[in-house]
């Protein structure tokens, strides 16, 4: 069997962090792909000459050229810039879908049956353009969203409870932003849900803390933003896809009705196997629930209505 092929698009933080971790699981070949000549280029030799102390066999290569990444099964697009000190979000969103456009248009042309995985921020607006941008069907893309909103809620809820994480699950959908929705009756620990361990006022204070985790790291790094989650998150999908395990994983997916959203993606929970998004499963919601989630929704529609193509 021949090796899967991945790109990491953006050799930044993020997409760094993303192509270490899908070598050392061996989950292809992965090619760095950035627009600064010579940083995927380093950064790629430099883990090249890792791979004998860790031992995996995956090879890594840099370039910025998209031609060398013909035939890719999975890219993952962590491509843009943060958001600057006096840049409204409407700038971020004309600069990072300028940026997109480039980026999808340059990696379909090379690799037309590809999946890609948006990492790109603000989150579900960026999926939608890169969805746009490509012409792929809506099943070969999607976004980071709940994998990681999620890993951080099962975190809170492990540090609470001094349980392992491995036996925590937890659950987030919605827009990828501080509207998201995590959802505390689907958040367990073995099966127990945490609604019966941990006190309702400490619960809501993880909820809140969840929603604003991307903004603690920021505050605390105060020159970029989180990258060791984000990219495990991005391979703990990407191995979803690669090795067709049909994982059930929150994740800005497309929606065609599914929980009354029509032509957009959301962060739902979505089965990920070799069709990339291949099914949006449907869990009930209570008044609350879904009212937030409509919330979410309705701020991701009014930021897609801003987008010009
Ligand atoms: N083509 C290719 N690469 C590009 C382009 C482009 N047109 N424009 C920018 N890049 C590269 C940059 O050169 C940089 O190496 O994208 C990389 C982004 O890396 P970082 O600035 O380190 O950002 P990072 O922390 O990795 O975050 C990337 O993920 O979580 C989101 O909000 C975050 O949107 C941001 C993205």
């Amino acid at each position: 069997m021949s090796r899967k092929k991945i790109t990491v698009v953006g050799a930044g933080h993020v997409g760094a962090t993303a192509a270490m971790w899908l070598a050392l699981k061996e989950l292809g070949d992965v090619v760095m792909l950035d627009i600064v000549e010579g940083v995927p280029q380093g950064k790629s030799l430099d883990l090249m000459e890792a791979a004998p102390v860790e031992g995996f066999d995956s090879k890594v290569t840099g370039t910025n050229d998209y031609k060398d990444t013909a035939g890719s099964d999975l890219v993952v697009i962590t491509a843009g810039i943060p958001r600057k000190p006096g840049m409204s979000r409407a700038d971020l969103i004309n600069t990072n879908t300028g940026i997109l456009k480039s980026v999808v248009e340059g990696i379909v042309k090379h690799s037309p049956k590809t999946i890609l995985l948006i990492v790109t921020n603000p989150l579900d607006v960026m999926v939608y353009a890169a969805w746009k941008y490509s012409g792929l069907p809506s099943a070969r893309v999607m976004g980071l969203s709940g994998a990681l909103d999620g890993a951080r809620l099962r975190a809170f809820i492990a540090m609470e409870l001094g349980v392992s994480v491995e036996d925590v699950h937890a659950m987030v959908i919605g827009g990828h932003a501080d509207e998201m929705v995590p959802l505390k009756r689907y958040s367990t620990v073995s099966g127990i849900p945490v609604t019966q361990l941990i006190p309702a006022d400490r619960l809501d204070a993880i909820m809140a803390r969840t929603k604003k985790a991307g903004g603690e790291i920021v505050g605390l790094l105060k020159t970029g933003s989180a990258y060791y989650a984000p990219s495990a998150a991005v391979v703990e999908m990407a191995e979803a896809i690669l090795k067709d395990k049909k994982r059930v994983i929150p994740c800005a997916s497309y929606c065609d009705g599914q929980y009354g959203v029509k032509g957009m993606f959301i962060g739902v929970p979505t089965v990920l196997g070799s069709l990339g998004a291949e099914k949006i499963l449907e869990i009930e919601l209570d008044a609350a629930e879904r009212a937030a989630f409509e919330a979410s929704v309705a701020a991701v529609r009014g930021l897609i209505n801003e987008l010009k193509f």
